[in-house]
C-alpha cells in the first residue's frame, strides 16, 4: 500500500508542532505555571522538556521511521519471541486506545472553545440570548460542540497526510503564532500586566526543590509533546528517510516549548490585568484560579472591559484556542485511523468514519456523566497511561532495537552521526536514564506529596 509522506522538513515540523501545541500549551501550561510560582515552574519545565521529553520524542520518531507503520505493528516487528511480541502488541494497542480516549475528552474542551468563539461573534451581533446559551454549561451544548469538533477533525484526517494533515497544519500553525503575538502586545499594554510578566519570568529559586512542582512540570512536558501513545511515532513514520531526525525533533521541541512560553506571557499578565479591572483572580483556597475558571471567567471579563475592541480580541483568542486544539486532535485521530488502515485492511475513509463515530459516542457518554467520569478519564490517560507507555517505548527503542539498527536508521539523514554529540549520549540515555526518570515520576505520583 502507498503510504503518505510529509513533503519537506518544514511541513513535518509544522505538523508535529501542530500536534504538540494545543490546549496543553495555551491553557495547561500557563495555569500550572501560575499555580506553581511562575518563574520557577518555567525553569523546571524547560529543563525537563529538553532533558527527558526530547530524548523520548526521538525514540518515538526513530521507531516510527524505522518501521514505517503504526505503533502496534512497530512494536510487534522489532520484538522477537512470543512474549516480547505479545507485550509489544499489547503496549501498541493500549497506545491506540489511549490516543482515542484522549481525543474523547479533548473534544469536549475543544467544543467549549468553539462555543466561546461563536458566543463572542454573537455578542458583536447583539444576539445576547444565543451568546448566553453558548457560554452556559449544558449537556446539549457540550454534546453538540464536541461532535462538531470531532466532525472537523474527521474531515481533515479523511483527506490523508499530504492534503489533510500537511496542508492544514501549514495553514493553521502560522495563524496561531501571529494571533498570539498580537494578543501578547495588546495584553502587555494593559495596566497591571507587568506584575504578571514579572511573576512568570523571574524565578524564585527556593521553589525549585518542591516535589509537587517537579511532578507537575514533568507531566506537563509529556502531555505537551504528545508522547507515549504513538502520535509522534506515526508522524515519524511519514518523515522522509533522508531527513535529519535529531534536528527535526529538536525543532519540534523548541517550537512546542516556545509556544508554551508565549502562552505564559499572554495568560499570566492577562490574569493580573483582569485583577486590575476588579476580577477576582484568587480562588477561596488563596491560590490563583486555574482550569476552566481562568479561561472562561477571568479572561472574558478582561475582554469585556476592553470595550468594543475587546469583542474582537475575544473572537481572536477563542479562535486561536480552537485552531490549536484542531491541529492536536488531528494527530490523535491519526493514531487509531492509521492502525485500522494498516492492520484491519480498511480504506482511510471507512477507518476515519468508524473511529469518528466511536469517539462521538464515547465523548457523548463522558458529557452525560461529566461530573463523575471526566476527571477520571483525564487522570488515567494522561497521568498513568502516557508515562507508562512512554517508558515502554523507550525500553523497546533502547533495548530491542540494536544500536547498529538505530545507527543505520538515523545515519540516512545524518551521514556523520557517529561523531556527533547526539550519538554519544542519546542511545544509552534512552535505554537507561529515560526509563529510570519515568519510573521516578510514577513512583513520586503515587506517594502522597504534601
Ligand atoms: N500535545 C497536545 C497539547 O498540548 C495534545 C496532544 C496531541 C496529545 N496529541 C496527543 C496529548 C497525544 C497526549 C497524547 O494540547
Amino acid at each position: 500500500m502507498q503510504r503518505g509522506q510529509f513533503s519537506s522538513r518544514l511541513t513535518f515540523v509544522l505538523a508535529a508542532s501542530g500536534s504538540a501545541v494545543g490546549l496543553g500549551n495555551i491553557w495547561g501550561f500557563p495555569t500550572k505555571a501560575a499555580e506553581n510560582g511562575g518563574g520557577a515552574f518555567l525553569l523546571m519545565y524547560l529543563f525537563l522538556a529538553f532533558l527527558l521529553a526530547y530524548p523520548a520524542l526521538m525514540a518515538e520518531l526513530t521507531l516510527g521511521r524505522y518501521s514505517r507503520s503504526n505503533m502496534v505493528s512497530t512494536l510487534d516487528s522489532i520484538a522477537s519471541g512470543w512474549l516480547q511480541k505479545r507485550l509489544g502488541q499489547l503496549t501498541g494497542f493500549i497506545g491506540v486506545l489511549t490516543a482515542t480516549m484522549i481525543l474523547c475528552f479533548y473534544s469536549i474542551i475543544a467544543g467549549w472553545m468553539i462555543a466561546h468563539t461563536l458566543a463572542s461573534i454573537a455578542q458583536t451581533l447583539q444576539l445576547f440570548k444565543i451568546a448566553e446559551w453558548l457560554v452556559t454549561f449544558s449537556l446539549f451544548r457540550n454534546i453538540s460542540f464536541s461532535t462538531a469538533f470531532i466532525g472537523l477533525t474527521l474531515l481533515v484526517i479523511s483527506a490523508g497526510v499530504e492534503r489533510g494533515i500537511e496542508t492544514w497544519s501549514k495553514r493553521l500553525m502560522p495563524c496561531l503564532i501571529l494571533l498570539m503575538l498580537g494578543l501578547i502586545v495588546y495584553v502587555l499594554l494593559q495596566p497591571g500586566a507587568e506584575r504578571g510578566l514579572k511573576m512568570f519570568i523571574v524565578p524564585d529559586f527556593r521553589q525549585l526543590a518542591d516535589p509537587q512542582l517537579i511532578v507537575s512540570a514533568l507531566g506537563q512536558a509529556f502531555f505537551s509533546l504528545s508522547l507515549g501513545v504513538g502520535t509522534m511515532l506515526i508522524y515519524g513514520s511519514y518523515i522522509r528517510s533522508d531527513e535529519d531526525l535529531p534536528v527535526a525533533g529538536a525543532l519540534v521541541t523548541f517550537s512546542d516549548t516556545g509556544v508554551a512560553v508565549l502562552a505564559g506571557m499572554l495568560i499570566i499578565p492577562a490574569l493580573f490585568a483582569a485583577q486590575q479591572l476588579g476580577v477576582d483572580i484568587y480562588a477561596e483556597t488563596g491560590r490563583l484560579i486555574s482550569g476552566p475558571s481562568l479561561i472562561f471567567q477571568a479572561l472574558p471579563a478582561l475582554f469585556e472591559e476592553m470595550g468594543e475592541g475587546g469583542k474582537l480580541v475575544a473572537i481572536a483568542f477563542f479562535t486561536l484556542m480552537s485552531i490549536a486544539a484542531l491541529t492536536s486532535s488531528i494527530s490523535m485521530l491519526e493514531v487509531p485511523v492509521s492502525w485500522a488502515i494498516e492492520t484491519q485492511n480498511v480504506t482511510r475513509l471507512k477507518a476515519s468514519i468508524t473511529v469518528g463515530v466511536f469517539t462521538v459516542l464515547v465523548s457523548g457518554v463522558i458529557s452525560y456523566k461529566f461530573t463523575s467520569i471526566f476527571e477520571i478519564i483525564v487522570e488515567v490517560t494522561t497521568e498513568w497511561a502516557q508515562p507508562i507507555l512512554s517508558l515502554m517505548l523507550c525500553l523497546f527503542c533502547g533495548w530491542l532495537m540494536h544500536r547498529n539498527r538505530l545507527l543505520q536508521e538515523l545515519k540516512q539523514g545524518v551521514p556523520d552521526l557517529e561523531s556527533s554529540l547526539f550519538w554519544l549520549i542519546w542511545p544509552t540515555y534512552v535505554k537507561i536514564f529515560c526509563p529510570l526518570l519515568i519510573v521516578i515520576i510514577l513512583v513520586q505520583s503515587f506517594l502522597p506529596l504534601s
